[in-house]
């Protein structure tokens, strides 16, 4: 054991991911301080109600509720911030680096909209800011982008970064389970956003790719860059649908980097059976990034939960202990992009992209009907690959379309569907999902 002084660590929060950080720093204290070079002493926890029943019961640390006990107090060395939103946590994190301690966040709201201010502000008070829960939960996948991929140009990334949706999907598909009890049952298990909006309408995603680009491509890239889609339009029939075609239906976050053009969106897409990312389940994340040497890596593992989250929030608190305990103050996250900024990349915007589309309509169930769609098609530029006439409902005479088609460009589709929308032949577009090819 060392005879270093102990590292104070201060916790904003103790809910789902507080109490997995204060379980682990309490039941290991031995073999952190070793691997640290100090004892790791949990001086207090900021909470809203101290009053509240909590998961972690036995808590040799008091809860306060005034934030400067933890922000400003002498003994507290590194800040742990796991509150989530968007304020009061940065305005926390901003006084925690004014007062000179070192901050540990999992807040990818905070990063992906203030990142790099914060980032700047740490430098300037010769003290770090880490963040690798932020994104993938306990995947290590910040750290690798700030350092054993540098040698490579980043191509792309493609990733499946938001555990509650992909617990839903995996649910709605492999159990034909209701969207709400599949949601009800992620937020049991800790998995979902304090407020599950962010989760279901790829909110929470689209945080998550606005730090990992930034990081990958050299740029300075923020949440509101990023168009996202949620899942909350997907129904049953689209997973069985999609399933005929030899398709899983995930929501990926996806960045491309193409000619001096970027391109980052968050939605849901059709993914062929067959491919690696199609199979991760549950609350599983995968995040598969390609570089020019290094080919296409893939990290993989669990991205919610209150213990694979804490293993990335110690992981940074142990590294900044040894800095401390080496002497060491300099910050290893510095500027804007984590380095000097690329020039020169432009943000495509998604009316830009061609892919393939999933159309699924509600029809009126009479002859002319699919010609007349695919007259629309057709007049925007738009290329049928597949249609399937599927689930008439003769009582109400309509039927249901199922239309795939040729790799086509977002505007264009979207013209059409806007006529498509209007015709009084169609009672409902009912879904539009992109194809991801291989
Ligand atoms: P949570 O269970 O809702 O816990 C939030 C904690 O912060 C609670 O202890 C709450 O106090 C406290 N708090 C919130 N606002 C406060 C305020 N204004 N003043 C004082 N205390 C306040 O949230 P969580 O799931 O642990 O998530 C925390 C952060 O980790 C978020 O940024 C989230 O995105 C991130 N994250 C979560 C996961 C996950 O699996 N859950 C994974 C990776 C990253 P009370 O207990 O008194 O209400
Ligand atoms: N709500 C987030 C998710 C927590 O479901 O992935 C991890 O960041």
């Amino acid at each position: 054991m060392s005879t270093q002084r102990a590292i104070g660590i201060g916790l904003l929060g103790l809910g789902v991911v507080g109490s997995g950080v204060a379980e682990s720093l309490l039941s290991k204290p031995d073999a952190l301080a070793l691997r640290a070079g100090a004892p790791l002493a949990l001086r207090r926890a900021l909470v809203r109600d101290p009053k509240k029943a909590r998961a972690l019961t036995t808590r040799p640390f008091p809860l306060v509720t005034d934030p400067a006990q933890v922000l400003e107090s002498p003994d507290v060395d590194i800040v742990v911030e796991v509150l989530g939103g968007e304020e009061p946590a940065c305005g926390y994190i901003e006084r925690a680096l004014r007062a000179g301690k070192h901050v540990v966040t999992a807040n990818k709201e905070v990063m992906a909209k203030h990142g790099p201010r914060l980032l700047a502000l740490a430098n300037e008070h010769n003290v770090q800011l880490r963040f690798e829960a932020s994104v993938g939960g306990g995947i290590p996948v910040i750290g690798p982008l700030q350092r054993d991929l540098l040698g490579n140009d980043i191509v792309s990334i493609r990733a499946i970064i938001n555990g509650t949706t992909n617990y839903i999907l995996t649910e709605m598909a492999q159990k034909g389970m209701d969207f709400a009890v599949a949601l009800g049952q992620a937020q049991q298990l800790g998995y979902a956003e304090p407020d599950p909006t962010n989760d279901v309408q790829g909110i929470d995603a689209a945080y998550k790719l606005a730090v990992l680009a930034t990081l990958a491509f050299h740029t300075r890239v923020t949440a509101s860059d990023v168009p996202h889609e949620g899942i909350t339009r997907l129904r049953a029939k689209d997973f069985r649908y999609a399933r005929e075609l030899g398709y899983a239906i995930k929501l990926l976050a996806i960045a491309t980097k193409e000619q001096g053009n970027l391109t980052v969106r968050v939605h849901p897409v059709l993914l062929p059976m067959e491919t690696l990312l199609a199979k991760v389940d549950g609350a599983f994340n995968a995040i598969e990034i390609k570089g020019d040497l290094t080919g296409t890596v893939t990290f993989h593992g669990l991205g919610a939960g209150a213990r694979p989250t804490a293993s990335a929030i110690l992981g940074d608190v142990v590294n900044i202990a040894r800095a401390i305990c080496g002497g060491e103050q300099k910050p290893m996250t510095a500027s804007a992009a984590d380095g000097p900024e690329e020039q020169g990349l432009r943000l495509r915007s998604m009316a830009e992209l061609s892919t393939q589309f999933y159309l699924r309509l509600n029809v009126v169930d009479r002859p002319g009907v699919l010609a007349l769609i695919a007259t629309v098609l057709g007049e925007h530029g738009i290329s049928i690959a597949a249609v399937v006439q599927k689930d008439a409902d003769p009582a109400a005479g309509s039927a249901e379309l199922v239309i795939t088609t040729h790799p086509a460009q977002e505007a264009r589709m979207q013209k059409a569907l806007a006529v498509i929308g209007r015709s009084s032949v169609v009672r409902e577009v009912n879904n539009l999902i992109r194809v991801e090819a291989v």
